[in-house]
């Protein structure tokens, strides 16, 4: 998709817009950067984002009062790259996207979106992103049709663009048919889909989506993938937070693991699985209560082990000979499952908690 129309011809997205999330009040990061000179003597910003670097921070902090919400956290997003921030609730990932979004002003940290300041440039900042709020905050009486050309009247594009890219998007999130439909009677997923379909009525080069598939059923999360997939496909960079490890395997080429409002881990899903835990795990199931004692007998067979309540994983690059071992210790778990790790497992051995509790 190409870029929208020129940032000087566009209006600051209005808060409601916006998920409800409040404009920067103060300026937080006004210090001079360190420039160097280039090869052609031109100033260029050292310590700063390269030119492929849409999102790039620094010690990037958020509080509230005497709450640290974000605690000093780093990230890069290249040009092109679905990026992902996994965590469980509370761990800061709103907070953290607000500020990406250049709706929230960070505490402390230095921060620059698409190449720029959100301190003193949000509104262009603005112009040129895509906005999926965590909660959805579609205009309720007005129509599906009519949310994207209200919505796109924001940024100051051509009435006859907007209802040519309306009906374009509308077609992409499988919604003509509700076209002319009120919005309040949607069912949660299509709700989902157009919050998306609006967001890039500003054809935006970096889209953020806070829990987009939170609270849908299988298959409606399914048909969103396969829309961000696509879009990806269209060179539309994607930066998303879940706090589902199948969301983050499927759609993120790279991702941090937050938790406290921290990163705790940084890589792809395949890159982190394979540091953070070995190839399969063994899961055994003892009848209540039981779990705990088998642990010990069973230390030998994996590398290690983990007692949740309900079951035991054992983790071991062969689940299969494992399963083996349990069963000629005489042992009979109520069931015996070996599966492959995943970015569950890597959450529970970086935070020793589950992302879904
Ligand atoms: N406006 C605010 N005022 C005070 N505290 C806030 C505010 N926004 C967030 N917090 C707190 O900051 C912490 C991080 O919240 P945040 O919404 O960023 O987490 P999250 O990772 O998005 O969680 P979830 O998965 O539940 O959406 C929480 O403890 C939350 O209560
Ligand atoms: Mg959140």
């Amino acid at each position: 998709m190409s870029q929208c129309a020129s940032v000087h011809t566009v209006k600051p997205l209005p808060i409601k817009m916006l998920g409800g999330m409040s404009r920067p009040s103060s300026s937080v990061d006004n210090m001079p950067e360190p420039t160097s000179l280039t090869q052609d003597g031109l100033a260029k910003v050292a310590d700063g984002p390269g030119v492929d670097e849409l999102v790039w921070a620094r010690g990037l902090r958020k509080t509230y009062g005497d709450f640290t919400a974000v605690d000093g956290v780093d990230i890069s997003v290249r040009r092109g790259e679905s990026f992902g921030f996994l965590g469980p609730n509370g761990a800061g990932k709103s907070s953290t996207m607000r500020m990406i979004g250049a709706v929230s002003p960070a505490t402390e940290g230095r921060l620059r979106i698409l190449g720029r300041d959100p301190v003193t440039e949000g509104p262009a900042i603005r112009a040129r992103l895509g906005v999926v709020p965590q909660a959805d905050n579609l205009d309720q009486e007005l129509t599906v049709r009519e949310n994207l050309l209200i919505y796109g009247r924001y940024f100051g594009i051509p009435r006859a663009q907007i209802r040519a890219r309306a009906d374009e998007l509308l077609d992409f999130v499988q919604l003509t048919d509700r076209a002319d439909d009120l919005v309040e009677p949607l069912s949660g997923g299509m709700k989902r889909r157009l919050t998306i379909a609006r967001s890039l009525i500003n054809e935006p080069e970096l889209l953020l989506l806070d829990e987009p598939t939170t609270g849908l059923d299988p298959q409606a999360r399914h048909a969103l993938w396969d829309r961000l997939f696509r879009l990806k496909q269209r060179g539309v960079t994607l930066v998303l937070t879940t706090h589902y490890m199948d969301e983050a395997e499927q759609l993120c080429d790279r991702l941090v693991v937050m938790d406290k409002g921290r990163i705790a881990a940084e890589g792809s899903p395949a890159e982190l699985i394979g540091t953070y835990s070995t190839r399969e795990v063994l899961e055994l199931r003892f009848p209540t209560g039981e779990n705990e004692a088998h642990a010990a007998g069973l230390a030998d067979l994996a590398d290690r082990i983990e007692v949740l309540p309900d079951r035991l994983l054992l983790y071991t690059d062969d689940g299969d000979a494992a399963a083996t071992a349990v069963v000629e210790r005489g042992l009979r778990p109520s069931s015996v499952l070996v599966r492959r790790s995943s970015l569950e497992d890597v959450f529970l051995r970086l935070t020793g908690r589950s992302l879904v509790e």
